[in-house]
């Protein structure tokens, strides 16, 4: 879909369909007069994702209004704004309608006509046009609406720049998702490599797929493990930012953030195998790897002062004759021995030879993204993802990027005490914890990687995908924690 950012005049503008706000309760435009006895009836409310289309309206060039909810003024902010942009996209679909002007324009809208705003409907107008579709040979007639364009009364660079990073992180989305929701006989480990190193070409990022025998060299015996019970060789995806030293000097903040996604193309649980019911859904867990695919593209894009390195271990976790079993016991990149228990509980496995990787790079901060455990999702249901720190100010960082990214995040917490769950007698450490608090003994797991080093993990087993769809967004993969990956490094 194209995105444009003008300043038509809304009453003359040509368009298929003029999307005009209306908050619940505020002050209405003097614009929309013809629509007075809709409001009068009770009929157009305002209220939060209300929509009504209407054809013709007196006072309007445009074939169609679309009059979109934005709900009570004072409670409208970004994330909100961001629904209503995707909402209104996906309402206009399939209705024959090939270009829309949004109009981020009226009295009640002082909290939301700003800069921010601009970048929310950007991306909000990209995510809400993005469909699970990729693999239907014969599409849904009208399905896509051609062009939007945004019409602002704002004026000045700081417009135009927000605009582009709303497109950029729109767009960004949309490359995970595309990733992500192809299926696991074609999105294989080197398939996903393959899209990544698709995806930096021109971008000057550099890249580098580490293959099976580099890691057998290194010693990432815990991802190997993983791998071996697979006829798809794993693959260990590494892509680099380093900020132009002419501007902001990466050496002068010495920060240098680590990304790291799981990239499980698919899990089958391995020896230790998962119930054929709903295993399909199992495709999905790679989807922390596609948000860092994706986040790395709208980086390089962004430019951020900070250096920043997006790492992916892609593995396919499969029962094949040379799997690994329960009982086993790997040496970890790290140097620390890992009892397998359970062979599903893989991504804490790869993910400890990834962030080794990553400390060994030199990364000052990580996090990673995992769809690590039902548990999470048992926990905090597909609302919120799990995040678990090991330092406060990279936390308090983290959770103002993922508000302003409208991602909902939970912390969890850390403690010693779940360290207790994985002892062994051995081996230095095993990879399950008891029945309880799942998702915290995985974390734990994974905090003996990361040492001393600032460390967030974020478990997105219950956020990365959407079983039921909304009005503000399709079916499939979310992307999420993309757009928190992305603010985070250009808030620093
Ligand atoms: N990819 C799964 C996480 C998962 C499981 C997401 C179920 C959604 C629903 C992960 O690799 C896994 O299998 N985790 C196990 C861990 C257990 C064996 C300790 C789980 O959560 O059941
Ligand atoms: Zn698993
Ligand atoms: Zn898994």
């Amino acid at each position: 879909m194209e995105l444009k950012l003008g300043r038509p005049d809304l009453a003359g503008v040509e368009t298929d369909a003029l999307v005009l706000l209306e908050t619940e309760g505020g002050k209405r435009s003097d614009l929309a007069q013809a629509l007075t006895p809709l409001y009068e009836s009770g009929e157009i409310a305002g209220k939060f994702l209300e929509f009504t289309l209407l054809h013709g309206v007196q006072g309007f060039k445009a074939r169609r209004v679309l009059v979109a909810g934005a709900g009570k003024p004072e409670k409208l902010d970004a994330t909100g704004l961001r629904r209503i942009a995707s909402a209104a996209v996906r309402h206009l679909k399939g209705k024959g309608v090939t270009s829309a002007v949004f109009a981020l324009d009226g009295p009640a809208l002082g909290n939301v006509a700003t800069e921010a705003g601009v970048a929310a409907v950007a991306t909000g107008l990209l995510a809400g046009s993005w469909e699970p579709d990729r693999f239907k040979t014969v599409k849904e007639p009208g399905k896509s609406v051609g062009s939007v364009e945004i019409a602002v009364a704002l004026t000045g660079e700081g417009v135009e720049k927000a605009f582009e990073r709303g497109r950029i992180i729109g767009e960004a989305l949309n490359l995970s998702r595309d990733i992500a929701v192809e299926p696991p006989n074609i999105l294989t480990p080197t398939a996903m490599a393959e899209r990544a190193r698709a995806m930096v070409q021109g971008t000057g990022l550099s890249f580098e797929v580490l293959d099976r025998g580099r890691m057998q060299q290194l010693g990432m015996g815990a991802l190997l493990g993983v791998a071996q019970g697979s006829a798809e060789p794993p693959a260990f995806i590494v892509m680099q930012y380093k900020p132009d030293k002419a501007s902001g000097d990466v050496h002068l903040s010495g920060i240098h953030l680590g990304l790291i996604g799981k990239g499980v193309t698919f899990d089958t649980g391995g020896i230790s195998i998962k119930p054929a019911e709903g295993m399909e859904k199992m495709k999905y867990d790679m989807c922390g790897g596609a948000a860092v695919i994706g986040a790395m593209q709208a980086i390089a894009r962004l430019k951020p002062n900070v250096a920043v390195t997006g790492i992916v271990p892609a593995v396919e976790n499969m029962p094949g004759s040379k799997a690994q079993r329960p009982g086993d016991i790997v040496t970890s990149l790290s140097g620390k021995t890992i009892e397998i228990l359970n062979t599903d509980a893989e991504g804490r496995l790869i993910l400890a030879d990834a962030i080794t990787y990553a400390l060994q790079l030199g990364c000052t901060h990580l996090v990673d993204a995992a769809t690590l455990t039902g548990a999470i999702a048992v926990a905090l249901g597909h609302t919120s993802s799990g995040v678990f720190a090991s330092d406060d100010a990279l936390l308090e960082r983290w959770m103002s990027a993922a508000k302003d990214a409208g991602e909902k995040m939970w912390h969890m917490p850390l403690d010693d005490e779940y360290r207790d769950q994985l002892k062994t007698v051995y081996a230095d450490i095993q990879n399950i914890g008891g029945r309880w608090g799942g998702a915290c003994s995985a974390a734990m797991f994974l905090k003996e990687f990361s040492g001393e080093t600032p460390w967030i993990h974020l478990d997105v087993a219950g956020t990365a995908w959407l079983d039921d769809e909304k009005p503000f967004l399709a079916k499939g993969p979310t992307g999420i924690p993309l757009g928190s990956f992305v603010n985070l490094a250009m808030g620093w």
